[in-house]
């Protein structure tokens, strides 16, 4: 049995989504079960020691699976800001979230991965989306929703991953829609007619707490369908899963490789989210 508690600070954190419910490659050196005052997050946080590359010392990576152990979490039942609270207390500055999405277009095809830059909220507003309110007054600037420093990492280590048959689109915007119902066709077409190339459900409030939190956040999407504009097959979640089992084991190494790169001494800025520090002047904090 592993530790129920951790000592020392964890700055990176990895959520996984459908398909990535675990990384089983890693050692696990600790099971956390934790609550915060947004409620108990998505599963319990493990706490994996990742080898540094540079050193070989052991770096801590603390991991959630976003729908609950038994993925028994619908998207508009995952506690986003117990999650996020969670892993802040534990010191994480730096969040690598995975997400299976669907095409809106033809040349994100599925197993294809992508790094948005860019977010259209279509959630209905019934998930608790900000850590400010009660007496706690704060607007963070939401313009690029995703780290930019940290996508840039994470597209080098994708790109390196190419000839191993890791397809990676550099940008795009990603709609995140509510579910858990898929969405009708018209939809699918008034998405691709505003320029989006791929949807989930799960990217916000997520992305819109990280940044209040001033974690650096950045999103890792694996395509799975597309959706139903196409006039082929329909998305099912049968094809969602088939998708992520397919190309799981190209995730893992995508996620790895991640890992590694930002395990070098020459991140520790990047992963401390020294360029995040003070963002939030004049509000109050979470921790
Ligand atoms: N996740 C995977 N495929 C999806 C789709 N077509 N719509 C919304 N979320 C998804």
């Amino acid at each position: 049995e592993v530790a129920s508690t951790y000592d020392g600070a964890v700055r990176i954190a990895v959520i996984g989504g459908t398909g990535l419910q675990q990384l089983p490659h890693f050692t696990r050196v600790a099971s956390i079960e934790t609550t915060t005052p947004w409620g108990t997050p998505s599963s319990p946080i493990t706490i994996l020691h990742h080898p540094s590359p540079s050193n070989g010392e052991p770096i801590p990576i603390a991991f959630i699976s976003r729908h609950g152990l038994h993925h028994e979490l619908a998207p508009h039942e995952v506690p986003a800001r117990a999650n996020i609270a969670a892993l802040r207390k534990l010191g994480v500055r730096t969040i690598i979230a995975f997400s299976a999405v669907g095409s809106l277009q033809e040349e994100f095809k599925p197993r294809d991965f992508l790094v948005p830059d860019q977010v259209i909220d279509r959630t209905k507003g019934i998930r608790p989306f900000t850590f400010f309110e009660g007496g706690m007054v704060g607007h963070v600037g939401f313009a690029d929703p995703f780290d930019e420093s940290l996508a840039k990492v994470v597209r080098k280590c994708g790109h390196t991953l190419q000839g191993d048959g890791v397809v990676l689109h550099d940008r795009g915007t990603l709609i995140c829609m509510e579910g858990p119902q898929f969405s009708t066709r018209a939809e699918s077409n008034l998405y691709r007619s505003w320029g989006a190339h791929v949807i989930n459900m799960s990217a916000l409030p997520e992305a819109k707490l990280a940044k209040e939190a001033e974690i650096g956040y950045v999103m890792i999407c694996m395509a799975t369908d597309y959706d139903c504009w196409r006039g082929h097959e329909d998305v099912n979640v049968e094809m969602v899963m088939a998708h992520m089992r397919a190309n799981s084991t190209n995730a893992r190494h995508f996620v790895s490789a991640v890992l590694d790169e930002l395990s070098k001494s020459e991140h520790t800025d990047l992963v401390a989210a020294k360029h995040l520090e003070g963002m939030m002047k004049g509000a109050g904090s979470i921790t």
